[in-house]
């Protein structure tokens, strides 16, 4: 009712973080400045952490256009209740892999090859995991191998672990 009295084209306070309403303070040009560093430099891991609703997710969106400018793959996980097996089943839609999603041994060698595919030609690939705090252990222990790929360019994959500051622990 408010936007035909305002004269708003757009709901101004829509709950669904949407970088075209980013403010951009200080602290979150040096994020995303940060965010396309760590993804461009091959660092493997990247951790964002803050506090709620400090515009983490909404941070994250803001990444995806640049990664689409800049052609590099990307699959992105927000829902960290998973288990090991629903864990690789995402990664497999995500990164859209031919294999048997269902089974990790596949997933595993599909992923291995996309990502030395996609060395080869020098693209970066990354894995978002949002909300990582709430990772399952097992599912955790998964992550880790994957940040260990690597050519003698840098790692295969980039992965970035978004959560509130409990993550840091
Ligand atoms: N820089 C910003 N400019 C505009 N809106 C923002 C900004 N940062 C956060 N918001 C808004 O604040 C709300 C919370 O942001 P967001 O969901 O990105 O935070 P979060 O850090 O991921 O939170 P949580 O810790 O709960 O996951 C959203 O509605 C989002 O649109
Ligand atoms: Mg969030």
């Amino acid at each position: 009712m408010y936007n035909a009295f305002f004269g708003l084209t757009e709901s101004p306070f829509n709950l669904s973080p949407d970088p075209s309403f980013l403010f951009r303070s200080t602290q979150h040009e040096e994020v995303l400045a940060n965010l396309i560093y760590g993804v461009q430099s091959r660092k493997g891991f990247i951790v964002l952490s803050g506090e709620v609703g400090t515009g983490k997710t909404t941070m994250l969106e803001c990444l995806r256009d640049f990664l689409n400018a800049q052609q590099i793959t990307y699959a992105s996980i927000f829902n960290s209740r998973l288990t090991p097996d629903q864990f690789f089943e995402m990664v497999a839609y995500d990164f859209d892999l031919r294999c048997s999603r269902t089974s990790k041994t596949e997933v595993l060698f599909a992923l291995n090859q996309l990502l030395i595919e996609r060395a080869s030609i020098r693209r970066t690939t990354l894995l978002s995991i949002d909300e990582a705090y709430y990772l399952d252990r097992e599912v955790r222990e998964e992550v880790r191998p994957l940040g260990n790929l690597e050519n003698r360019r840098g790692k295969l994959i980039q992965i970035i672990l978004a959560g509130q500051q409990e993550l840091d622990r």
